[in-house]
């Protein structure tokens, strides 16, 4: 059956038919076209949106930094992305292979990008998942009642209290690596297109509930005002760099998810337009996560700058002050929740699908060996507060470290390296025939801008942030 192409009359497909359809009969595919959209959105939707982009645009200015991230992920990010997503489709294959593939050479300089990339799924899952682990502890706090108090310092106890104890930590972090491990093991789409087709409108829903909630509340002028009003003063090369470093973060770019996920992309997505809509999606959470909080935080009286604790201290302490509050309290966390699950899956499919690809390991034993190891470099980060707080490198935690170097060092310069490839090294044709889907769509003005951008306008881009915000220039 010749499978339609173009955007629309998809046709769901079994995952051994879409293999098929890839070519790679063997390998695992995303089976509907809404499951390739939901998992990719599932993977930018995380707790990117609603802990990082929160407390960065808090603790840095509000609209200022808004707008700098605005841009930088339009002419960084979303390039990155489609790079990714066009190598990811072209070979079929895990983030470093792939590298191999494009560049034609099993030893070629450019697997630095794959091996970066499998490097940062590591270091950005050992803190990830103990902040998840964090999320995860409150939705049972939340349930229980234990977090109900409009006394800062009683919630600012509960979370002292969890943060610091090695057997809460370490517990809730290794649930979640179980979690998603299970997940994993269950397949490409069995386990992470499924899972993320049932649970992405539930974030949504639960999402405009809360919206709805904080924006009837007396001060949500003054939060609105925060969001959208920017203070061009507060613009360091510090803030320049955070933000940049979110839109990569954010986009699950500059570390071979992408590249990954593209592999199980249908034959007939069309690319561009699938990054398109799922960077406009992941904006519309990060903006509806400041538009659930920030109305809140202000009608109650807190401080917009709380950073991280923003979402453990502050939240809890003015959900205690509405009517029905836990019950808010509870989808929040539910929320949460989902958001991280989805980026946690693509993450972790990252190193799996190298093992097994590579050393031709199951998916099975490939989940168990990444869940292990992962348990033992994510115990120094979720000790951080603990048993390993004195354990410091450059004046950081291993919880900050491996937050630091991935977000602001490691994913740019994945990106730095993409975008040079397919801007000034790829072949442009197999780019364009990739984001034509051969020819089928109509979009040579898209593809001729997108190779643009990866020339002249990302790669100056990121590298004049990197340097500069690492005082190198
Ligand atoms: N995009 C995810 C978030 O915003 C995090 C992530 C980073 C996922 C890198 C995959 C790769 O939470």
């Amino acid at each position: 059956m010749a499978v339609k192409q173009g955007e629309k009359g998809f046709q769901p497909l079994t995952e051994a038919a879409a293999g098929k359809v890839a070519g790679v009969a063997s390998r695992g595919s995303f089976v509907t076209a809404i499951g390739v959209i939901t998992a990719t959105l599932g993977s930018a939707v995380g707790l990117g949106n609603i802990w990082k982009f929160p407390s960065l645009t808090g603790l840095n200015g509000g609209a200022s930094f808004l707008l700098v991230y605005l841009l930088s992920t339009l002419f960084v990010g979303l390039p990155v992305m489609i790079s990714e997503l066009t190598i990811g489709r072209r070979t079929r294959a895990n983030a470093i292979g792939a590298l191999q593939k494009v560049a034609g050479s099993d030893r070629t300089p450019w697997l630095v990008i794959g091996v970066l990339g499998v490097l940062s799924a590591f270091f950005i899952l050992a803190f990830y998942t103990e902040v998840a682990g964090w999320v995860f502890a409150y939705i049972v706090k939340s349930v229980s009642g234990g977090l109900l108090s409009t006394d800062p310092a009683v919630t600012t106890g509960v979370f002292t209290s969890l943060i610091t104890d090695p057997v809460q930590s370490l517990v809730w972090q290794w649930l979640v690596l179980v979690l998603v491990g299970f997940i994993i093991i269950l397949g490409v789409s069995k386990g992470i297109e499924q899972t993320t087709k049932r649970l992405m409108p539930v974030l949504f829903a639960l999402l405009l509930i809360l919206v709805v909630r904080s924006l009837t509340l007396p001060g949500a002028g003054e939060g609105l005002a925060f969001l959208f009003k920017p203070d061009f003063s507060l613009l360091t090369k510090d803030v320049l760099l955070a933000a940049m470093g979110l839109s990569f973060f954010k986009l699950s770019v500059g570390m071979g998810t992408m590249i990954t996920y593209g592999s199980y992309y249908r034959e007939d997505q069309n690319i561009p337009k699938t990054a398109l809509t799922v960077m406009l999606a992941d904006l519309s959470v990060s903006i509806l996560a400041g538009l659930a909080i920030f109305p809140a935080v202000f009608t109650f009286g807190y401080e917009p700058t709380a950073g991280p604790s923003l979402l453990f201290i502050t939240i809890p302490s003015i959900f205690a002050s509405l009517p029905f509050g836990s019950v808010f309290m509870v989808m929040f966390f539910v929320l949460a929740a989902i958001a991280a699950l989805g980026a946690m899956l693509s993450i972790f499919e990252v190193p799996v699908a190298y093992l097994n690809e590579r050393f031709n390991i199951s998916r099975r034993t490939s989940s168990i060996i990444i869940g292990v190891l992962l348990a033992l470099v994510g115990s120094l980060a979720a000790l951080s507060n603990s048993l390993t707080a004195n354990l410091k490198l450059f004046g950081l935690t291993m919880f900050d470290l491996f937050d630091f170097t991935t977000s602001n060092i490691f994913l740019p310069v994945g990106g730095l390296l993409l975008t040079i490839f397919v801007g000034w090294i790829w072949n442009p044709k197999e780019t364009e025939d990739e984001l034509t889907n051969k020819g089928v769509i109509k979009n040579t003005s898209v593809v001729k801008a997108f190779i643009l951008i990866c020339r002249f306008v990302s790669p100056v881009l990121i590298l004049i942030i990197l340097l500069n915000g690492l005082g190198l220039f």
